[in-house]
């Protein structure tokens, strides 16, 4: 599948979405969001596809949406094409895993597309913030809301009040990102991570996707509730029975993803 925007690649059991906007650094016209959108569709669909990535350059994961685009865009452009909504947020709807590897900057809707992914892994040159109001709006995918659940209500406040940017080490004592790796090995330390969620049965890695995302959305008890059931649903797979039959007996397991 040719894409104009994205690069992208299948490696085994993992697939590589590369942002490729280089003129704009990578900035989010409505092109790169619906080509985003099938990028997904498409590897969500292969059954050989356990984890995904998205990544951007060296320089930018992306620098938000695209403002060239938006400058134009009146309040009813926006209300009537339903702007942000029609076509950004499928990686919130991906059931298999999605790690944002970044590196460079991820700004405004870079940042706010990373927070989608499952989890962030940062190059020691990540920069991210949410500069919107520096340009007279607000974040509008979701910022204010999943920074301030990765990061509590002060720094959220704070970065989204100034647009400042936060670097890789500040954005690792936050809990932003879960860990920072040198920029030149980036893609490999994604990939390798990328690999093991990708060899773990599936439903299990979905299962427990779905669990810690209830963390957000649920009440303790409810949460802790969705996933009991879930960790019960697990017993009626093969790959239970597997996994603890590979331990016991002292061998490798072999999933079969059933
Ligand atoms: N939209 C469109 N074009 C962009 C862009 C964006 N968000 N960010 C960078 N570009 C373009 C620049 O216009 C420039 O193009 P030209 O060469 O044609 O002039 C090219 O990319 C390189 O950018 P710079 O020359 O500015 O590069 P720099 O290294 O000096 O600065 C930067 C890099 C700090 C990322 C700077 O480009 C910048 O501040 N970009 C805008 C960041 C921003 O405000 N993002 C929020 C967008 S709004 C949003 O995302 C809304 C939402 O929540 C949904």
């Amino acid at each position: 599948m040719a894409f104009s925007t994205l690069i992208t690649e299948k490696d085994g059991n993992i697939a590589l979405i590369k942002l490729n906007r280089p003129e704009a650094m990578n900035a989010f016209n409505h092109q790169l969001m619906d080509e985003l959108t099938e990028a997904i569709d498409k590897f969500e669909a292969d059954p050989e596809i356990g984890c995904l990535i998205i990544t951007g350059s060296s320089k930018a994961f992306a620098a938000g949406a695209d403002i060239k685009e938006m400058q134009e865009l009146s309040y009813m452009d926006a209300y009537y094409r339903d702007f942000i909504t029609s076509n950004w947020e499928r990686t919130t709807r991906c059931r298999k895993p999605v790690i944002a590897a970044v590196s460079g900057y991820a700004l405004g809707g870079g940042c706010e597309l990373a927070m989608m992914c499952d989890f962030i892994l940062a190059a020691d040159n990540a920069k991210f913030g949410q500069p919107e109001i520096t340009i007279g709006v607000s974040p509008g995918a979701g910022g204010t809301q999943r920074l301030t659940r990765f990061v509590g209500k002060s720094k959220a406040m704070e970065m989204c009040l100034t647009g400042r940017m936060m670097d890789a080490k500040e954005a690792e004592r936050c809990g932003l990102v879960s860990r920072i790796v040198t920029a030149d090995n980036l893609l490999e330390e994604a990939k390798s991570v990328a690999k093991k969620i990708a060899g773990m049965p599936r439903a299990a890695a979905m299962m427990t996707k779905e669990m810690v995302n209830a963390a957000y959305e649920t009440p303790l008890s409810h949460g802790v509730r969705f996933e009991r059931r879930l960790f019960h649903s697990l017993f009626g797979t093969e790959d239970q029975q597997e996994g603890m039959n590979a331990f016991v007996e002292k061998r490798t397991p072999h999933f079969k993803n059933k």
